[in-house]
C-alpha cells in the first residue's frame, strides 16, 4: 500500500458557513495539523455545474471557497488546493468509471433521488454521474482517507465499489486502486439552523438569518444568535434535558464546539439560565473565534491575484500525483 493521503472537496456554491466550518473544514485542518499525510483539499467546480449554475459567477465562487478553505487554516504551502477544473485527469478518469460503474448503482443514489427532483427526465446526466466523478476525484490520488458528512456515506461506498470492480475486471486481482476510508464526521458536527433546530444550517435556506457565515461581522452574527428560535424554558442541567429540545440543543452543541467543551460542561456553566443570558455568551464566544476567520477571508478574497497563485500552484501539485495515475490507468484499460 501507498502513502496515507486525504483528499476532500466543496462546492464553489454560496457562501460558506459555521455548518460547513465545523463539520468539515475543522477537521480538515485538524488532519493536516497532524501531519501524517499528504492533504488534497479540491474545490469541486465540476461538479456545481451539474445543477443550472451561473457561468459569470462561478470563478469568484471558486476564489471565495478557496479564501475560506485557507482563512479556516488549510495551509497552502502544506496542504495542496486547487480547483477540480484545473487538472483533467478527474474528467478522464471519471468517463472510464463511467464505463466501470453499473447504471443500477447510480440509480440508487439517495442524493440523486432527492435533488433530481420529482421528474428525473430533466435532470442533467452529470448529476446522476456525480458520484462517479467523486470517485474519480479521489481515485486519480489513490486517497487512502475521505473526511465526509454521514449524507457522503453512501458515495464513498460507491466509490470502493468502482475501485473494486476496476481492481477485479482489469487489476489481475491486484489492488491498483485502494478501498479508500471515510473519516466520518460525528453527529455532533452537525450544526442545525437557527431558525429550526431540526434542519441542517445550509447555504440553500432562503433565509440568511438561519445560517451563520465565515464572512459575517460581529453584528451580524450577534444579531443572528439573538433571533435564533428557542423554547422558553431555561436551559436544563444535564444533557438528557436537551433531548427533545431541537434549538436547546443546537446552540450547546454550537458553544461546545467553539470553546472544546463538552456540552455537559456548557450546561455546568448555564444550566438553570435563560437565553437572554446565554445567547449574548454565544455571541461573544462566535465572534470571538470567527473574527480572525472573517478577517483573514476578507483579506484573501480582496487579493485576487494571490488566490489565482495559491490555485495555480495547487493545481501543478495535484496533477504531478494524479497524471501518473491517470497514465498507468489508460494502460491498464488498452489507451
Ligand atoms: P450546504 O448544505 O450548505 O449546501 P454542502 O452540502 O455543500 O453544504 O456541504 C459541504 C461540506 O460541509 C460537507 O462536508 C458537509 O458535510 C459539511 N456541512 C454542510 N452543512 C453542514 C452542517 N449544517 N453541519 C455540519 N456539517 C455541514
Ligand atoms: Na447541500
Amino acid at each position: 500500500t501507498g502513502p496515507k493521503r486525504i483528499f476532500s472537496g466543496m462546492q464553489p456554491t454560496g457562501r460558506l458557513h459555521l455548518g460547513n466550518y465545523l463539520g468539515a473544514l475543522k477537521n480538515w485542518v485538524a488532519l493536516q495539523d497532524e501531519g501524517d499525510a499528504e492533504c488534497i483539499y479540491c474545490v469541486v467546480d465540476m461538479h456545481a455545474i451539474t445543477m443550472p449554475h451561473d457561468p459569470k459567477a462561478l470563478p469568484g465562487a471558486v476564489r471565495a471557497a478557496a479564501a475560506a478553505y485557507i482563512a479556516a487554516g488549510v495551509n497552502p504551502d502544506k496542504s495542496i488546493i486547487f480547483a477540480q477544473s484545473a487538472v483533467s485527469a478527474h474528467a478522464e478518469l471519471a468517463w472510464i468509471f463511467n464505463c466501470v460503474a453499473r447504471l443500477g448503482w447510480a440509480e440508487r443514489m439517495t442524493q440523486f433521488k432527492d435533488k433530481g427532483g420529482k421528474d428525473k427526465e430533466r435532470a442533467s446526466v452529470g448529476l446522476l454521474t456525480y458520484p462517479v466523478l467523486q470517485a474519480a476525484d479521489i481515485l486519480a490520488y489513490k486517497a487512502t482517507h475521505v473526511p465526509v458528512g454521514e449524507d457522503q456515506k453512501q458515495h464513498l461506498e460507491l466509490c470502493r465499489d468502482i475501485a473494486a470492480r476496476f481492481n477485479r475486471d482489469y487489476g489481475d486481482g491486484q489492488a491498483f486502486f485502494p478501498l479508500t476510508e471515510p473519516v466520518i464526521q460525528g453527529p455532533g458536527a452537525r450544526i442545525m439552523s437557527l431558525r429550526d433546530g431540526t434542519a441542517k444550517m445550509s447555504k440553500s435556506d432562503v433565509s440568511d438569518n438561519s445560517r451563520i457565515n465565515l464572512e459575517d461581522d460581529a453584528d451580524t452574527i450577534a444579531r443572528k444568535i439573538k433571533k435564533a428560535k428557542t423554547d422558553p424554558e431555561p436551559l436544563p442541567e444535564t444533557v438528557e434535558g436537551l433531548e427533545a429540545r431541537a434549538e436547546a440543543s443546537n446552540l450547546v452543541g454550537i458553544y461546545a464546539a467553539l470553546t472544546g467543551k463538552t456540552k455537559a460542561e456548557v450546561l455546568a456553566e448555564f444550566g438553570g439560565q435563560g437565553f437572554g443570558a446565554f445567547k449574548p455568551a454565544l455571541a461573544d464566544v462566535a465572534v470571538e473565534y470567527l473574527a480572525p476567520i472573517s478577517q483573514e477571508f476578507r483579506r484573501l478574497i480582496a487579493d485576487q491575484a494571490e488566490i489565482d497563485r495559491i490555485l495555480a500552484k495547487g493545481a501543478e501539485r495535484a496533477d504531478v500525483i494524479a497524471a501518473p495515475i491517470l497514465k498507468e490507468t489508460k494502460e491498464i484499460i488498452g489507451f
